[in-house]
C-alpha cells in the first residue's frame, strides 16, 4: 500500500491507491490503448486489401512517350528503362549499371530528367516521357544533339543521350546557363571515357553561350 501525502487524515485515506488498483486501473488503460491500435491497424490493412493489386503477371499500361501514347503488356515490376528498350524499339536510352548511378538512361518525365532504370513503367502513366529519340523534329536534331556533334562531345558514345536528355532538361529551364550551373545538371552523369570537357563546351554551344575559358573547361574535367 502506497499514498498520496495529503495534509489530514481523512483526505489522505480518500486518495490512498493500493498497488493492485493501481495495477489493475493501468492495466486497463494500456489494453485499452491496445486495443485501439489493434484496431488502426486493421482499418489500414482492410485499406490496403481493397486496393488492386496489379501482377504478376503482365499488365496492359499506356505511356506517354514522345509525344504519342505507347500501349504495352508488362508485369509490374518492368522498369521504364526496360519497356522503352525491350518491350518497344526506343533503345537511345541506354542500361549501364541499370541501378541509378551513372546516368546513362536518362530520360526526361514531365521534362525533369529521371534515371529510367529507377523508375517503374507502370508508375510512369499519365506522365509526359521524353526519350533521345523525341528531341529531333522533321529530321533535324536539336541544337543541343548537334552541338555534341559540331563539338565532338563523344567518345564511345554510350553515355551521351543522357548527357544530352540532362542538358536539354537544364536548356529547357535556364537558356543561359554558366559552366557551373552545366556542371551541376551533368552531375549524375558518367562518362567513362572522360569526354566532360567537350561534354560542357557542347552544352554552352547548344545554349548559344560564348565558349568557356580553357581554365573552366580543365576544372570541369578534374572535377568530373
Ligand atoms: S543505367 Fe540507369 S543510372 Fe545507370
Ligand atoms: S563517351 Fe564513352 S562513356 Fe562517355
Amino acid at each position: 500500500m502506497f499514498s498520496l501525502a495529503m495534509s489530514d487524515s481523512n483526505s489522505q485515506e480518500r486518495f490512498s491507491v493500493s498497488r493492485r488498483s493501481f495495477l489493475k486501473s493501468f492495466g486497463a488503460s494500456a489494453a485499452a490503448a491496445a486495443t485501439a491500435q489493434v484496431e488502426a491497424v486493421a482499418k489500414e490493412l482492410e485499406k490496403a486489401n481493397a486496393e488492386k493489386v496489379y501482377g504478376p503477371d503482365p499488365v496492359p499500361i499506356t505511356l506517354q512517350v514522345n509525344g504519342k501514347p505507347l500501349k504495352l503488356e508488362v508485369e509490374p515490376r518492368v522498369t521504364l528503362l526496360e519497356a522503352l528498350r525491350n518491350h518497344s524499339n526506343l533503345t537511345g536510352s541506354k542500361e549501364v549499371c541499370d541501378r541509378g548511378t551513372c546516368g546513362a538512361c536518362t530520360v526526361l518525365v514531365d521534362d525533369t530528367p529521371v534515371y529510367s532504370c529507377s523508375k517503374l513503367a507502370i508508375e510512369a502513366q499519365g506522365q509526359k516521357i521524353t526519350t533521345i529519340e523525341g528531341l529531333a523534329r522533321n529530321g533535324k536534331l536539336s541544337p543541343v544533339q548537334q552541338a555534341f556533334i559540331e563539338q565532338d562531345a563523344l567518345m564511345c558514345g554510350f553515355c551521351t543521350p543522357g548527357f544530352v536528355m540532362s542538358v536539354t532538361a537544364l536548356l529547357r529551364k535556364n537558356p543561359h546557363p554558366t559552366a557551373d550551373q552545366v556542371r551541376h545538371a551533368c552531375s549524375g552523369n558518367l562518362c567513362r571515357c572522360g569526354t566532360y570537357p567537350r561534354v560542357l563546351q557542347a552544352a554552352l554551344k547548344g545554349a548559344g553561350v560564348a565558349a568557356t575559358t580553357k581554365t573552366e573547361v580543365i576544372s570541369y574535367a578534374k572535377l568530373a
